[in-house]
């Protein structure tokens, strides 16, 4: 896999730990973050709302997302209902967030991540099937132009709901720090590939100016 695969005991404390570092090592005032959804972001996220306390002023954070499913912005599948309730609730006002809106295209996203150059963090996940973001094995996303920081996907095997406004490759390689965060057994296969740089599988191809896979155990299996 591109960049360091580290095998932790809790991910959501690890993770928040490193943003709260990031966030200290952010070279303008203002700090962006990129987050994902799925279970084990709003575990990453309750516990970075928990831990950072004083240590990140969120009057300079700036939220964006990685992905986001077609579904109304309250809908209980939408990655920003679960952005606003295991952070946003949490920590009190941040300076700005940008919520991804399919019903606008992926345009207006597409100018603002022009407009900001790089995140500080992008966080993604990992699904069973090798997908991160919403960038799915054999979806047409994966071949977006190389200009395409963002774009509307599905996924081809319908195993994930919705049609998607996601970033592209290029999108995330515009991080400074892609946090990738992996946990339990069920998806030991998926690391093992993506760290075997399996052409098929979406994740192996993140790259960014630093990755770092955190995983527990049980994803990591022998990789540990
Ligand atoms: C999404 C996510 C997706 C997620 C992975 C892992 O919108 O579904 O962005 O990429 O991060 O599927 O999800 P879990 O942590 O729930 O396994």
């Amino acid at each position: 896999m591109f960049g360091e695969l580290v095998v932790v005991d809790d991910v959501p404390a690890e993770f928040a730990e490193r943003v709260i570092e990031a966030y200290h090592a952010r070279p303008n005032d203002a700090f962006s973050i990129a987050l994902s959804g799925g279970g084990t972001a709003r575990r990453c996220y309750e516990r970075l709302a928990d831990d950072a306390g004083t240590q990140i002023d969120w009057w300079k954070v700036d939220v964006y997302w990685g992905d986001e499913r077609c579904v109304p912005l309250d809908h209980e599948e939408s990655n920003y209902r679960l952005g606003r309730e295991a952070l946003l609730e949490r920590v009190g006002a941040v300076n700005a967030n940008y919520p991804m809106r399919c019903e606008e295209g992926p345009d207006p996203y597409q100018l603002r991540l022009g407009e900001l150059g790089k995140l500080d963090v992008v966080h993604l996940g990992l699904g069973a099937d090798g997908h991160t973001a919403s960038l799915f094995p054999g979806s047409p996303g994966l071949d977006a132009d190389p200009g395409r920081l963002v774009v509307m996907n599905e996924d081809p095997s319908d195993r994930n709901p919705h049609p998607r406004m996601t970033l592209t490759m290029a999108g995330i390689s515009r991080a400074r720090l892609a946090l990738v965060t992996v946990s339990g057994e069920g998806k030991r296969e998926a690391l093992a590939r993506a760290a075997a740089d399996d052409p098929d599988v979406p994740a192996a191809l993140v790259r960014a100016d630093r990755v770092v896979w955190l995983a527990d155990a049980d994803a990591a299996g022998d990789l540990a």
